[in-house]
């Protein structure tokens, strides 16, 4: 796999996302409502970029000692080649790195491949929010994060 490399999402980044948001990335939020989340405080969003082009992207929310991760995707056609891990342990160290006690994440019950993914880097399972997804059920998982 050619060099991926994990930068903070400026503004430009998200010019080169929107335009292939729906199509490339799944149907995850809109160009407007992640403008909002990189412009919000607390805030905190990376790419993956594999020669210029964005591969994937992710990010989460400060919140005193807690963490919570917003989002996470990966290109469709750019999956299972590990760029998914890379974006989440880069979120891990950066939230260890801001002092954060543990980070924590809702994820679709029925998203497999996203609750095994968490899973390998150290998530457990702690809670379900029944419905959170208008029909669908949500897994609360946690990291604890050990302070060095
Ligand atoms: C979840 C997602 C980000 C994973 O990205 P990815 O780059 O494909 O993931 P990786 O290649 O790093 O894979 C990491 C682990 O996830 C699991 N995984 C990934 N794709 C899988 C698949 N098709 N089937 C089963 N497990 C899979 C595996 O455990 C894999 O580890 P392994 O390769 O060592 O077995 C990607 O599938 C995606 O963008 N999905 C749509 C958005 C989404 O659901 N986000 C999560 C919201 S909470």
């Amino acid at each position: 796999m050619e060099k991926i490399e994990i930068l903070d999402m400026t503004l430009d980044d998200l010019a080169q996302i929107e335009n292939c948001l729906i199509s490339d990335f799944d149907d995850f939020w809109s160009a407007s409502i992640l403008k909002s989340e990189l412009m919000g405080p607390n805030k905190v969003y990376i790419v993956a970029k594999q020669n210029e082009e964005i591969v994937g992207f992710a990010g989460f929310m400060r919140n005193l000692l807690e963490v919570e991760i917003m989002n996470i995707v990966v290109k469709k056609n750019c999956r299972r080649k590990g760029i998914g891990k890379l974006l989440l342990q880069k979120m891990i160290e950066k939230a260890k790195n801001d002092g954060a006690q543990e980070i924590f994440l809702e994820v679709n019950e029925n998203n497999k491949i996203a609750r095994q993914l968490y899973q390998n880097v150290g998530f457990a399972e702690v809670g379900k929010r029944k419905n959170y997804y208008k029909q669908e059920n949500a897994i609360l998982m946690v990291k604890k994060l050990l302070l060095a």
